[in-house]
């Protein structure tokens, strides 16, 4: 791209503790949601355009969406008209994070796109300003542009940061076929139907392990909520979750949605190990090693 270009590194995210209340009268449900994220990255660059236009490259490119429903596309528009703005601009995605794995990749699209824009145009936006628009354009947008880790509730968008007190190592495994996170939801509301729904709260326990960069301590404290329709709708992750735990994962558990597992490890070399395993299981199609925390969206 020509010299009048901004590229943005964005990371992906795994769900810690993905706390979820009954559904609310707008068919969002309040989260508990504690994000941590993790050094998968993609990047977007901007560069003046004749139109508003979107590319994508990387081995999962064919299956993310090029027109105005491309959370990239949206943030430009939504910058765009809040300064005034023309929103001709060729955004490229070079995308390394797995497309409906569960792991926020869209969204992280979304918040890249909101800092490189406001870098190309000179909006100097605040950071209020951006992330109440990353809060319009989805509920795990915000946390991409922070990073790190942080608590999300009310529908996940309403974030605190976090403190860690170490990095955490852990393996991904993409799944053969995507989950769609409204049907992941819909599925819970199903599996809860008839039952009471506590307000979910973030865990001490899970806090606490977070902040001393305890591992061990950390794996005993994870949960997810999506994780039984999740398994509902795919019950063969459960083979996958089975494998790494056999491998020596602290914990295994889907992220997010899913349909990506995530594997918690004691340090790099056990993760090392756990990978591999997980690449010769048959149980998935792609085997990522990350750890985390990393920084949000940053101008590279
Ligand atoms: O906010 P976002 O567009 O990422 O949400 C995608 C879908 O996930 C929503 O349409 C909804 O079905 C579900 N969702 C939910 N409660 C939340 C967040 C997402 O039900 N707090």
């Amino acid at each position: 791209m020509s010299a009048a270009s901004v590229t943005v590194r964005v990371p992906a995210k795994v769900n810690v503790q993905l706390g979820v209340g009954a559904a609310r009268p707008d068919g969002f449900h309040d989260l508990a949601n504690v994000f941590l994220a993790v050094g998968l990255y993609d990047e977007v660059t901007v560069a003046p355009a004749d139109e508003l236009r979107v590319t994508c490259s990387g081995p999962d490119a064919a299956q993310v969406p090029l027109d105005a429903t491309n959370l990239a596309a949206r943030a430009a528009l939504a910058l765009a008209e809040r300064y005034g703005r023309d929103p001709a601009v060729h955004l490229h995605i070079a995308k390394d994070i797995p497309v409906a794995g569960g792991m926020a990749g869209g969204s992280a699209d979304g918040a890249a796109a909101l800092v490189a824009c406001d870098a190309l145009w000179g909006t100097h936006a605040s950071r209020e300003e951006l992330l109440e628009i990353c809060a319009e354009l989805g509920s795990d947008v915000p946390f991409s542009l922070v990073g790190g880790a942080a608590l999300g509730v009310g529908r996940g968008e309403r974030l605190t940061v976090l403190e860690t007190g170490g990095t955490f190592h852990w393996v991904f495994a993409m799944a053969e076929r995507g989950l769609s996170t409204p049907a992941v939801f819909r599925e819970f509301d199903r599996l809860a139907a008839g039952r009471d729904i506590p307000e979910p709260v973030a865990s001490a326990d899970l806090l606490e392990a977070l902040a001393k960069g305890d591992p061990q301590a950390l794996a005993a404290a994870v949960s997810n909520d999506l994780q039984p329709a999740a398994l509902s709708l795919f019950p063969e992750l459960a083979d996958t979750l089975e494998a790494g735990r056999g491998a020596g994962a602290l914990a295994a558990l889907v992220s997010g949605s899913g349909p990506t597992t995530a594997f918690l490890t004691r340090d790099a070399e056990t993760a090392e190990k756990v990978a591999a395993t997980l690449r010769t299981s048959g149980t998935c199609r792609v085997v990522r090693r990350a750890a985390g925390p990393v920084a949000g969206a940053t101008v590279v």
